[in-house]
């Protein structure tokens, strides 16, 4: 297994790349986005509600400067394109649920579809996929469920960067240090139990001409699989490892990274991802509206002593 392999080339190389490109700074200073609910899938979540949101993708774009809205399910098609028109970006946060046949699954193919059509004509439209988010993505850009088995649940590990790392809008303007702790250091979380390899990636043209890879692992058995992928002419991101439970999920007998470095890759990508929020301009029709969209008029479910999560939401 070959783990270490962001050293001093790629380094010089980053720093040409540092500047050349400058930070392009979001203007909108009070984003919001949308993270789609999802059906419970754990039994022991049902008597709170059939739907949910993990805390700790909340926190994580609040701790950037984002405030959040829930994306319920079911909702008509109009109602929808409304709130897409009424927020700044869309998060697909983990969990376990089909990745063509379930209400997520739908409304994360309208909000792509509306996301591409916006970022076509002007209107920058982020979105990010975390695990099964990562995954659905992909199933959404090839229109194919692509998955095969990795043995990586519950497993922190370095990123192996590519060296399209350099030129990538997610990681260019990463400090050096930062890159060369997350190329080193086990600190991104895996938990996942299928992922997408690279061999089946550049097999399909839909799938490696949408996107980029920027970073690939090895799961238990060896078996390569991408970690971090980046559209390469939209604003849509998408990793398999779980940049917020770093600082959000402390389940002791679970591999969540806290050391120092830890939080700042984390930390890094909320600020990374809610700056490409603020470069959106939509926003709600009113005051009125936009309270009561937002999450704070839900409270989070003390959860931590039944699952892997500190809080969750829960609707429906
Ligand atoms: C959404 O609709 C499906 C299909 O009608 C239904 O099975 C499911 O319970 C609904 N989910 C929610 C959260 O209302
Ligand atoms: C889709 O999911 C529903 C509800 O879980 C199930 O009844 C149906 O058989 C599934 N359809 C397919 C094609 O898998
Ligand atoms: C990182 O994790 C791998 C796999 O669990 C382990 O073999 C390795 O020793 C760890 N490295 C460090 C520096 O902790
Ligand atoms: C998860 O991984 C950690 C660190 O390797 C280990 O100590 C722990 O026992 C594992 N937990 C489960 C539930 O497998
Ligand atoms: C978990 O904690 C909550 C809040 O303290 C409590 O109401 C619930 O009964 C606990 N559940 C279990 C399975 O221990």
């Amino acid at each position: 297994m070959v783990l270490y392999t962001c050293t001093a080339p790629v380094h010089l190389y980053l720093l040409s790349f540092t500047l050349l490109y400058p930070v392009v700074l979001g203007k909108n200073e009070r984003p919001i986005i949308g993270i789609i609910t999802q059906e419970v899938s754990d039994e022991v979540f049902l008597q709170y509600g059939k739907t949910y949101i993990a805390d700790s993708y909340v926190k994580f774009l609040e701790s950037a400067g984002s405030r959040v809205v829930p994306i319920r399910l079911n909702l008509s098609e109009d109602e929808y394109i409304h709130l897409f028109h009424s927020i700044n970006g869309v998060l697909l946060p983990g969990g376990a649920v089909d990745v063509f046949n379930s209400s997520f699954s739908r409304t994360a193919d309208i909000f792509y579809q509306l996301a591409i059509k916006a970022s076509s004509s002007g209107n920058y439209f982020p979105i990010w996929g975390t695990c099964m988010g990562f995954q659905i993505l992909t199933a959404l850009t090839s229109g194919k469920d692509l998955l095969c088995k990795t043995s990586a649940n519950n497993i922190s590990l370095p990123l192996i960067l590519t060296d399209d790392v350099s030129s990538s809008k997610m990681f260019h303007h990463a400090p050096l240090e930062l890159l060369h702790a997350v190329a080193r250091e086990n600190i991104t979380a895996n938990f996942h139990h299928f992922g997408i390899t690279p061999k089946t990636f550049h097999a399909n043209e839909k799938l490696s001409t949408f996107y980029r890879i920027l970073s690939t692992n090895h799961d238990r058995d060896g078996v390569e699989f991408i970690s971090t992928l980046e559209a390469r002419d939209y604003p849509i991101y998408a990793v398999q490892w779980h940049p917020e439970v770093n600082r959000f999920q402390w389940r002791s007998d679970l591999a969540y990274p806290h050391s120092v470095n830890a939080i700042w890759i984390s930390q890094y990508i909320a600020n990374f991802f809610v700056n490409e929020a603020r470069k959106n301009p939509n926003h709600f029709s009113n005051t009125k509206e936009e309270e009561s969209a937002l999450i704070y008029n839900w409270q989070p479910t003390y959860t931590a002593n039944i699952s892997g999560y500190e809080q969750v939401y829960f609707f429906d």
